[in-house]
């Protein structure tokens, strides 16, 4: 017992450790999956004793309440806009401003984040409310999904009686790209931009859908400041880091409005360096009693503006709109554009999503359009400039037949999409194999869609299970393939049928099932046997399946198409167990700890190195850990394995015992 409740409260500090890594600016010292195991454990340990769960648990963060709606609540102090500033000459006037008040000014200048405000309330030290900004006085009570965001402290790391904290909920470019993908793959709306994306992820009444999205927060203001001793913005902020928010690093402060002027200009050039939306600047008066005595105006503060990004936004011309047929046979409208330059690059095609987002905007074929980019990475046609219709333009038809394969194309009930649903349609087989040997799937480098394309017309592969087959003779003529590229390319296909269990059902790109659903089923079936003989019950009593997951794994199991496919495969001899069952299993059942920094090996590598001969890679020393491996400058787990009486090796050590231990078997 005594050890259980040690345990939970290791695992608690190393989760929220490895939080605070992963959304601060340090590298993250433990693996996804690591971090999922401790994560189940400490699920695990909580389910056996529900009395110990604490609202600060990293296990409080991934979700699950479902609302039917959203409750009220008023804000203790309203949530003011800012006056908008678009030329100099607008900052300049609020400077002269501030200054018939007080001669020497210091500002402070933040980026402004494109999000949404998220206001956090603390008691005790602990979070007790997530709000959206609502009206302004009334908001909706957001708490079970900002609890989801990870850069939100659930515990202050002292312990303030009261605390009112207001930031911004924003959604990371590459997060939004992501998502925006999968949805369209899964025949979704996209997301126009990521502030959209965000507003919609913290709106959702399934609280484990908004913990998927990967959303972030940056905190900037508190209430009721000076009772907490704070006099100044910037110590403010300081304040903030010190109990564990996320502050943006990019504020600066400045006593000429000339220096601020040409900051912001600059920074209007720069704004797509940074891996979030920015669309202008804040500036604020940073003495509190100076932005008292300026106070407000009906709706704004006189003590702070904000600076507007011009929109950057071209005109083009959409030359033509042809399809795009996606893995999942979705037909994907898409824009050929007059090549434009646009936030740094130069962009000829735009997706046009589907056929109701080119009907709402009224898009015709030979338009001249406005184009921007959403969350600066997706083109976007913002919208028609019908000034410039010269009569010439044409209407877009969705194809009756799909245009790779002439099978009939349906949209099905209550999708907006439509779809090719002939399994052997061409472009649906290549963007599979794309997807087959894409990173998290089975991850073969060297093997990208120009060199696929040509491997399907020389009829030299069918699907992906024929890349197995491939020789050095099929790959040297292919264009680009020199020997060593064929020969880096055939040994990148060997390794990939040890990539084991959770990638290849990722890679095999079941609808509805991605990749951290690809880690759920190898954890819970173990083999690709056990889970082609599964039955919706079974499915359904895993968490994080769904019904509508369920039924699309079942379905495809059933398909004759996939049985002849997996036959394949494990003809080539690819791996279909969760583990690689090449390697004996020395280590099985151990727990070992790695600390310290190696010297022959990357952290990653010598815990996949546990993890394939069967040990757990675990990040806490307890008496139950076999052994711990140390390299240099090994700190606090190597004293305490001292003290435990737990074996300590080298590197050196590891690497004889590994060749032992195999050697004797
Ligand atoms: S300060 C009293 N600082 O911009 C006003 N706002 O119109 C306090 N925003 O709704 C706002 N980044 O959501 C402030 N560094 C920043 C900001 C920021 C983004 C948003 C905020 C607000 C809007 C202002």
């Amino acid at each position: 017992m005594q050890d259980e409740v040690q345990r939970v409260a290791t695992l608690r500090k190393e989760l929220e450790d490895a939080n605070k890594q992963y959304y601060g600016l340090d590298q993250p010292r433990i693996t996804d999956s690591e971090y999922d195991a401790l994560l189940r454990e400490l699920l695990d340990l909580e389910a056996q004793h529900p009395n110990w769960i604490t609202p600060d648990s990293p296990t409080q963060r991934v979700g699950g309440e479902v609302a039917k709606q959203y409750t009220k609540v008023r804000h203790l102090d309203p949530l003011l806009s800012l006056d908008n500033a678009f030329a100099p000459d607008d900052l300049r006037e609020f400077d002269r401003r501030v200054r018939q008040v007080e001669e020497f000014v210091d500002y402070v200048v933040e980026l402004k984040i494109d999000g949404l405000t998220v206001a956090l309330t603390y008691e005790n030290g602990f979070m007790v409310r997530g709000a959206t900004r609502g009206d302004g006085t009334v908001g909706e009570d957001i708490t079970a999904n900002v609890k989801t965001v990870g850069s939100i402290p659930l515990r202050l790391n002292e312990l303030v009686a009261k605390l009112s904290v207001r930031g911004e909920g924003y959604m990371p470019k590459a997060s939004f790209a992501r998502l925006n993908q999968e949805r369209e793959e899964e025949g979704q709306p996209a997301f126009a931009n990521p502030r959209n994306a965000a507003a919609g992820s913290l709106r959702q009444l399934n609280s484990k859908i908004t913990a998927q999205r990967k959303l972030d927060y940056f905190a900037y203001q508190v209430l009721a400041a000076k009772e907490l001793g704070l006099h100044k913005q910037t110590e403010v902020l300081t304040f903030l880091q010190e109990q564990g928010f996320v502050v943006n690093p990019e504020y600066k402060v400045f006593t000429d409005i000339e220096d601020i002027i040409n900051y912001c200009e600059g920074m209007a050039s720069e704004r797509h360096r940074f891996p979030y939306d920015i669309d202008g600047l804040v500036i604020k008066v940073n003495e509190f009693a100076l932005q008292q005595e300026l106070g407000f105006t009906a709706k704004s503060p006189r003590w702070a503006i904000s600076y507007k990004f011009p929109a950057e936004q071209v005109e083009t011309v959409v030359e033509d709109i042809i399809i795009r047929v996606g893995r999942t046979g979705v037909l994907t409208p898409t824009a050929v554009l007059k090549p434009a330059s646009i936030a740094g690059s130069t962009v000829s095609r735009a997706t046009l999503h589907n056929l109701d987002n080119i009907r709402d905007k009224d898009i015709l074929i030979g338009d001249h359009v406005l184009l921007q980019k959403a969350g600066d990475v997706i083109p976007e046609v913002v919208r028609v400039l019908p000034e410039q219709r010269t009569g010439e333009e044409r209407l877009f038809e969705m194809p009756d037949l799909c245009p790779e394969c002439q099978s009939p194309v349906r949209q099905d009930e209550g999708e907006v999409a439509y779809r090719c649903h002939s399994i052997t349609c061409p472009a649906r087989q290549r963007e599979g194999i794309i997807h087959f040997v894409s990173r998290d799937a089975m991850s073969i480098d060297g093997l990208g869609p120009a060199v696929i394309q040509q491997l399907l017309e020389a009829e030299l592969i069918k699907d992906a299970a024929d890349l197995y087959t491939l020789t050095f003779d099929n790959l040297t003529p292919v264009e680009r393939m020199g020997k060593k590229s064929s020969e880096n390319l055939l040994k990148a296909i060997q390794e990939s049928k040890e990539r084991g269990l959770a990638p290849l059902i990722f890679a095999l790109g079941i609808r509805h099932t991605g990749e951290k659903s690809g880690k759920t089923l190898a954890q819970a079936f173990g083999s690709m046997d056990k889970l082609l003989s599964t039955t919706l019950e079974e499915l359904q009593a895993i968490p994080d399946v769904g019904p509508i997951m369920a039924e699309s794994l079942l379905e495809f199991f059933a398909l004759e198409s996939t049985e002849r496919f997996l036959a394949k495969l494990r003809n080539a001899g690819v791996n279909m167990t969760a583990g690689t069952t090449t390697k004996p299993q020395i280590f099985a059942g151990q727990s070992i700890v790695v600390t310290g920094s190696l010297e022959h090996w990357e952290r990653r590598e010598i815990e996949t190195i546990i993890e394939e001969y069967g040990g757990k890679s675990a990040s806490s020393v307890s008496k139950k850990t076999a052994f711990v491996v140390a390299g240099d400058k090994a700190g606090s787990k190597f004293v305490k394995a001292q003290g435990l009486g737990v074996p300590i090796l080298t590197e050196e050590e590891f690497e004889q015992l590994l060749k032992e231990k195999s050697a004797s078997i």
